[in-house]
């Protein structure tokens, strides 16, 4: 199908593209969800946050050092936002990126969200030539473990209390992955 925005790379049912004003009531609908959320900093999140965030994101370019780029994640036959994946690049060393991901709670099982991840994979290494990527996970978020180690990062470390959700100090899993290690 046609794009009115930038797409960066495409898997067998996935497109990666640019966030576009279109994409807020889908992105709100998935942020809001209480399990989307369950292991994420955000909570009660708004109808404006949506809105600004989308906003943020339709100016943003990939690649920046010190900033994060959401990528869209849509069904490339009916351009449906169904996820969305993060790019941060890290100011002091660019040569290496932290991803995040998402998928809304109706998509997930189908194998949408690790789907999307090696299409962000091949963008990195490939298209951006970058050295390694990090991924931090709340260590009871057992989905998102199980997708890092599908395709392939390996865990690094065990960081004790190191982000503040919902009011409590959690610990998180460093997973990471060297181009050196990456095989499509
Ligand atoms: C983590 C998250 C992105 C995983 O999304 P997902 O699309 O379900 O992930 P996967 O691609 O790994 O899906 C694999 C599952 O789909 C199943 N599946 C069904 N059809 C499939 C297909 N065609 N190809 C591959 N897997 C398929 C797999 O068997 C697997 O099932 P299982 O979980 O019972 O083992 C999702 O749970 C999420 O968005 N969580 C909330 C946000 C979050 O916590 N993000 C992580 C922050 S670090």
């Amino acid at each position: 199908m046609e794009y009115n925005e930038p797409s960066y790379i495409q898997s067998n049912r996935l497109t990666l593209r640019h966030f576009s004003k279109r994409d807020v009531e889908s992105f709100y609908a998935y942020r809001s969800t209480p399990e989307v959320a369950k292991f994420q900093s955000w909570e009660n999140y708004q109808y404006s946050d949506a809105e600004q965030f989308v906003e943020k994101q339709v100016q943003n370019k990939p690649n920046q050092p010190g900033t994060w780029f959401q990528f869209a994640v849509a069904l490339t036959d009916t351009n449906q936002l169904i996820g969305d994946c993060a790019l941060h690049t890290l100011l002091d060393e660019p040569r290496i990126v932290e991803i995040g991901f998402t998928i809304a709670s109706e998509h997930q099982g189908k194998g949408y969200g690790s789907e999307a991840v090696r299409a962000l994979l091949t963008y990195v290494f490939k298209t951006l030539g970058k050295h390694k990527i990090i991924a931090f996970t709340d260590v009871r978020n057992d989905h998102s473990i199980a997708l890092l180690e599908r395709v392939g990062f390996r865990r690094e470390g065990h960081l004790l209390q190191n982000y503040m959700s919902k009011g409590k100090w959690i610990d998180e899993y460093q997973y990471s992955l060297l181009h050196s290690e990456w095989s499509l």
